[in-house]
């Protein structure tokens, strides 16, 4: 039987630490993002990480140079991130809220670069739709998009927005993929403690 996921992750995040894994988990997608970034001649580089969870991307884009802002629904995430980040001097700057309820105090705030990393398929349907939405509208003309979006099939998990195999692409279509690749193992701790892998689609795409 599947068992429900709270998509509030209070009770994962309270035996973690903030920025205790590698960003990306030094899968494919890292590499090519670390080198894009590297490529871009942006000065005030700023970037968006919604729902950051322990704020490990935010940081590897905070030590590149770029002032972050990582939105979580989580207060046990948003007080850690927050609290790390001001002990290592990383400029992250945290908010607990959902992107669609986020209001910046510079309200014409733009990114260059917005993660979504293993958020999507914790939303519902229409959800996804207006997220994805308001994602765009808060990058630059030719910011890029980052998501890694949960595709297994396995039948143990529900999630109400599980997307489709090659779904995540479609819904880019009209934007520049730089990046695209399927069925990525991430090792996660299964809901009963032990050891296992969830599979994602991962992809980067820039603004046209
Ligand atoms: C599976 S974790 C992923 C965390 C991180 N991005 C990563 O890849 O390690 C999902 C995170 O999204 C947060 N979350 C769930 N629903 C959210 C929403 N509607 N808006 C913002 N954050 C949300 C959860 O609290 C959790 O920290």
């Amino acid at each position: 039987m599947s068992t429900p996921v709270n998509p509030n992750m209070d009770n994962t995040w309270k035996n973690r630490d903030a920025f205790d894994r590698d960003p990306l988990h030094l899968t494919g997608i890292y590499a090519t993002l670390a080198d894009r970034l590297k490529n871009t001649s942006y000065t005030d580089r700023t970037a968006l990480d919604i729902g950051m969870g322990m704020g490990c991307d935010a940081a590897f884009l905070a030590r590149r140079g770029y002032a972050v802002d990582g939105l979580d629904i989580s207060k046990i995430a948003v007080d850690k991130v927050q609290m790390a980040a001001q002990l290592v001097q990383l400029n992250i700057t945290t908010h607990q809220t959902t992107l669609t309820n986020y209001q910046p105090a510079d309200s014409k705030k733009k990114y260059d670069v917005a993660l979504m990393l293993r958020l999507l398929h914790l939303l519902t349907p229409p959800e996804q739709t207006q997220t994805l939405l308001c994602m765009e509208s808060f990058l630059k003309p030719d910011g890029y998009a980052v998501l890694r979006v949960l595709t297994d099939k396995s039948g143990k998990i529900e999630m109400p927005g599980m997307l489709r195999a090659g779904e995540l692409e479609r819904r880019f279509s009209g934007w520049d993929i730089k990046y695209s690749e399927k069925n990525v193992r991430i090792p996660v701790k299964l809901l009963d403690g032990s050891d296992g892998y969830q599979v994602f689609d991962d992809l980067i795409a820039q603004r046209k």
